[in-house]
């Protein structure tokens, strides 16, 4: 649906974009992950033909350059602070975009705007500017949703209720591609991930490469006090931390330890995978990215 070939981005002469190529197809979720400056806010603007560049971009086929933007009728975008006009009200505002009247009530009604869909724009809080960008760009059921840091200014009930509604979308078939600093904001509707780093594409896999790193610890409580188990693992050479208030123990011992533990009738209470945060497995990304530089 998407299709973004060997892009390279200029801000007059300077390069903000190098080579960056992917794909987003319908129903998908991608996060755009990066660190400040990474160029994420360029990309999207590009995708927009916001920006001058070099490469392909199209959209159904369509191609979409600065001067060409047809392909984008099916594009919905947040890109920074929502365009808004303060002495319009929210549902004026909106009703400016607006191709489908029921579509703009059910939109209403399903971000919870009521209360205040009706008073003047200018009247509003951040979070609620915020939430009405969000309203704009998913107006008209596009088939592409580009949002920048959509959670920004949001509290956390309202960010519970966007993620909701982004996953309703994607359920229809509608793609988004999504930039947030908050990653676990994002990683549970997440359907793939995209890192950016310093202007380039560093890594762009499905999310699920993320959920399932390899576990190589595991933690264990017992029915026993933790000091006889430590005493019972250190007599027989198996090796293991302590650490908040429980015993670290590699996955390859976990079968011995087991075996040993019942032998001296002590039963597991826990035995539980540690895993990589995802935060943990991004950072680790960048940084052999930058090791390697
Ligand atoms: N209009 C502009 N003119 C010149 N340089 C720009 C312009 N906009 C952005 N840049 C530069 O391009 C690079 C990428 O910026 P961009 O805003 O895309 O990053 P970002 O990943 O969105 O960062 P953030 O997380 O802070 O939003 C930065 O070095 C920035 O200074
Ligand atoms: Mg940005």
């Amino acid at each position: 649906m998407l299709n973004v070939k060997n892009i390279n981005t200029y801000y007059g002469r300077k390069l903000a974009i190098k080579n960056a190529s992917f794909t987003i197809s319908p129903g998908e979720i991608v996060g755009l992950i990066g660190p400040n400056g990474a160029g994420k806010t360029t990309i999207m603007k590009t995708l927009l033909g916001l920006t001058k560049f070099t490469g392909s971009i199209t959209f159904d086929g369509q191609q979409i350059t600065a001067s060409n933007h047809k392909a984008l009728v099916n594009v919905g975008a947040l890109i920074e602070n929502p365009a808004i006009y303060p002495f319009l009200s929210g549902k004026e505002n909106l009703a400016l975009y607006s191709r489908d009247k029921d579509d703009l009530n059910r939109l209403i009604k399903r971000l919870g705007m009521t209360a205040y869909i009706d008073l003047p724009a200018k009247s509003y809080s951040i979070g609620i500017k915020q939430k009405l960008g969000i309203a704009l760009a998913l107006l008209n059921n596009p088939k592409l949703v580009i949002l920048d840091e959509p959670m920004n200014g949001l509290d956390v009930e309202a960010t519970i209720s966007i993620r909701k509604i982004i996953y309703e979308y994607a359920t229809k078939g509608t793609a988004f591609l999504i930039s947030s600093h908050v990653l676990s904001e994002l990683q549970r509707v997440m359907t793939s991930v995209i890192i950016l780093n310093h202007r380039e594409i560093v890594m762009d896999v499905p999310i699920d490469k993320f959920q399932n790193t390899k576990v190589s610890h595991y933690r264990l409580k017992t029915t026993a006090d933790d000091k006889q188990v430590q005493d019972l693992l250190h007599a027989n050479n198996l090796p293991f931390e302590y650490r908040d208030k429980s015993l670290i123990i590699r996955t390859q011992d976990t079968a011995p330890i087991q075996q040993l533990l019942y032998q001296h009738q002590i039963l597991l209470t826990e035995l539980s995978p540690i895993r990589k945060t995802f935060e943990q497995a991004i950072v680790n990304v960048l940084e052999k990215k930058r090791g390697a530089e």
